[in-house]
């Protein structure tokens, strides 16, 4: 039995015949992992080794070089908060420092909020500083004040489904 989802183990597959060497599929399976589970795990990389010949190291200096995979269960929602020159002229610091704060405080409280706050390089959308995007959704003109309605409204929300999936699986371990 793989270790894998039937539809991520085709997924895989799939990836697998597309490229000319098994090497070159390595980007896109990780991704295809990290979007079905949130992050990818230490007995992720053995089962690509075991099931499907992909070199254990070559998967570990994939994921290591690349910033965008987690290699770590990560919190449901990345808040990415741009503090490049226009965000930042717009007042970005001020938008970052609310949102950790509330983060931070919510903690504190013992009613942890499901993010992680990340101040990130230009976002590519400069004309609406401050900028940010909560996992793929982007978000403009994120005035601290906004900033704290965003953290509220995704808290309230369901949770996305790789990270009910992550829960699941880290609780079944
Ligand atoms: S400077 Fe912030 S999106 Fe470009």
């Amino acid at each position: 039995m793989s270790h894998f989802s039937p539809e991520l183990k085709a997924q895989i597959e799939s990836f697998l015949t597309r490229y000319e060497t098994r090497r070159s599929s390595i980007l896109p399976i990780l991704h295809a992992i990290q979007d079905d589970k949130d992050w990818i795990s230490d007995e992720d990389i053995t089962a690509l080794d075991q099931e499907f010949q992909l070199n254990a190291i070559d998967v570990r200096e994939v994921l290591t070089f690349y910033t965008m995979y987690r290699q770590q269960p990560p919190k449901p929602y990345r808040f990415e908060i741009c503090k490049s020159i226009s965000c930042w002229l717009m007042g970005a610091n001020d938008t970052l420092k609310a949102a950790k704060e509330e983060v931070e405080k919510a903690k504190k409280e013992g009613s942890p909020l499901p993010f992680e706050i990340h101040a990130v390089e230009c976002l590519g959308q400069c004309g609406y500083a401050p900028s940010s995007l909560i996992n793929k959704d982007r978000h403009n003109n994120v005035t601290p004040q906004k900033a704290l309605e965003l953290l509220r409204e995704y808290a309230a929300k369901e949770l996305p489904a790789a990270a009910r999936k992550c829960a699941a699986d880290l609780k079944s371990r």
